[in-house]
């Protein structure tokens, strides 16, 4: 019965510890520089509060995105500002738009 336990606690760390490093990034390799930074910006700045898994994983369309952004951005705590925005927007636009080409 231990032994089981302590299997379970130990596959259960494993798990969650390769959850977390799996996330991809938030952009595909093959992006052009001015994204990268762009993403790199939203990388800073997004995940103040929460991991990039919730942005990597959130599948929101280009609409869906600005209403997300703009309340992220209007958080009391965000430090976020209106240029910012659009500079995250490059950066989850592209992202986007790869994914209605799939
Ligand atoms: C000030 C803290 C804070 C910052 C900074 C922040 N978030 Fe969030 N985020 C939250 C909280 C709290 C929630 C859960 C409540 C909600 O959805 O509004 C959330 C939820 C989300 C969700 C899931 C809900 C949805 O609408 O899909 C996404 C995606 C998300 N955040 C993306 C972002 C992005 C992109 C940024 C950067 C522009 C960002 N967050 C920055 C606090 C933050």
């Amino acid at each position: 019965m231990r032994a089981l336990v302590l299997t379970a606690v130990i596959a259960l760390a494993l798990f969650a510890a390769g959850s977390c490093q799996d996330v991809p990034p938030l952009y595909p390799s093959s992006a052009p520089d001015d994204i990268k930074q762009a993403c790199a910006v939203t990388e800073r700045k997004c995940t103040a509060c929460h991991e990039r898994d919730r942005i990597v994983y959130a599948n929101h369309n280009v609409r869906e995105w600005q209403a997300t952004v703009e309340r992220m951005r209007t958080y009391p705590a965000s430090a976020m500002t209106a240029a910012d925005t659009q500079v995250i927007m490059r950066c989850l636009s592209y992202n986007a738009d790869q994914s209605v080409s799939r």
